[in-house]
């Protein structure tokens, strides 16, 4: 086993009486996109700043290593490994894409014609060649974002912080940085990830952390997160009528769906035990359906379960039909 590249323990922040971080446990395996996940004011650039070495946890805060290095004691080492991409824009619209991509260089320590070199791949590699003489200003979102994400690069560093990176982009633009940093994995990089798009963490992330009110309400793989919610189900579908009327008849969970579809559901987390509760209990009614689909509950599901107070101990009130992930 690897080291995790993140570890947080206890992680403590308040500013003057108003408590932002409350204590929150965090691991993030080495080579993983790793998601926190919460809205507007959670705390997660105060998280990716402590993390990135840019401002320091409270005293009451348990231990906090990035890339096998102590925070409170090797800062210096650990930020030789880190790059971080701010929520707001560390591009210089003044200058030109290259000379933004030069200037990291030279913070970087990269010779001349090395911070050349470097600045012309990672621009050719994030489709900015053509924009690289045009002043940073003149760029598109989703270009400053590229182009911020290319000046992280520089440095080559093993951990990347990315914070709320396809805020405010287009479709599109986010579809870009989607690819982007699942490429950056596939080199062997650790992302820490923050977004307010329950989509996206679905879509990018290994494992996902809910942050809300100071602290980690879950933690999981999507799926994990998702089993947490009720709502899930199986769906049955049938060509012959008569299985099924005969399905609807004796099975008594179910709920018929669409008459002229021919489908039906039963409720279900769809675990392995209750799936084959399910297959059971056709089997004893005889029933063969023609599809039968697991549909687990989306993230959307589960973040209002889990930050909505109200719902998360009524449990109930969560949406009995939530919206169908397609895939
Ligand atoms: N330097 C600061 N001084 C006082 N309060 C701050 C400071 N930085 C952040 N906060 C507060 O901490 C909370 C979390 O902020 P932040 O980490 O930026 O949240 P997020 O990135 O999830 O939107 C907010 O209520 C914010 O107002
Ligand atoms: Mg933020």
């Amino acid at each position: 086993m690897t080291n995790p590249a993140i570890v947080a323990n206890g992680l403590r922040k308040s500013y003057g009486d108003k408590v932002v971080l409350d204590g929150i446990d965090l691991s993030v395996p080495e080579g993983t996109i790793f998601s926190l996940l919460g809205p507007n004011g959670a705390g997660k650039t105060t998280a990716v700043k402590i993390l990135s070495t840019l401002i320091t946890a409270d005293a009451g805060s348990g231990s906090l290593h990035v890339a096998g290095h102590d925070l409170t004691t090797e800062a210096q080492a650990a930020r030789a490994a880190i790059g971080v991409t701010g929520q707001f824009s560390a591009v210089d619209g003044l200058i030109t894409g290259e000379e933004n991509m030069l200037l990291m260089a030279d913070l970087h320590h990269l010779s001349k014609s090395e911070g050349k070199r470097v600045a012309a791949e990672l621009l050719e590699r994030f489709d900015l060649v053509e924009a690289a003489k045009k002043p940073a200003s003149t760029y598109s979102g989703g270009m400053k974002r590229r182009l911020d994400i290319a000046m992280t690069l520089v440095g080559s560093p093993r951990i990347i912080f990315l914070d709320e990176p396809t805020t405010g982009l287009d479709p599109r633009s986010r579809h870009n940085m989607w690819g982007i940093i699942r490429e950056l994995v596939t080199d062997g990089v650790t992302v820490f990830l923050t977004t307010q798009y329950l989509e996206e963490a679905d879509e990018l992330a290994d494992r996902i952390a809910v942050l809300n009110d100071g602290r980690i309400a879950a933690e999981g793989t999507a799926e994990e997160l998702k089993r947490i919610v009720p709502g899930g189900h199986v769906r049955l579908r049938f060509s012959d009528p008569a299985a099924y009327q005969n399905a609807v008849g004796s099975l008594s969970k179910a709920t018929a769906l669409d008459d002229d579809a021919l489908s039906l559901q039963i409720p279900s987390d769809g675990s392995q035990r209750d799936l084959r509760a399910v297959l059971d209990q056709l089997d004893a009614a005889g029933i063969e359906a023609d599809e039968l689909t697991v549909h687990t509950p989306d993230l959307d599901d589960v973040f209002f379960a889990l930050t909505d107070s109200t719902t998360a101990t009524a449990g109930a009130t969560v949406p009995a039909q939530p919206k169908e992930t397609v895939r």
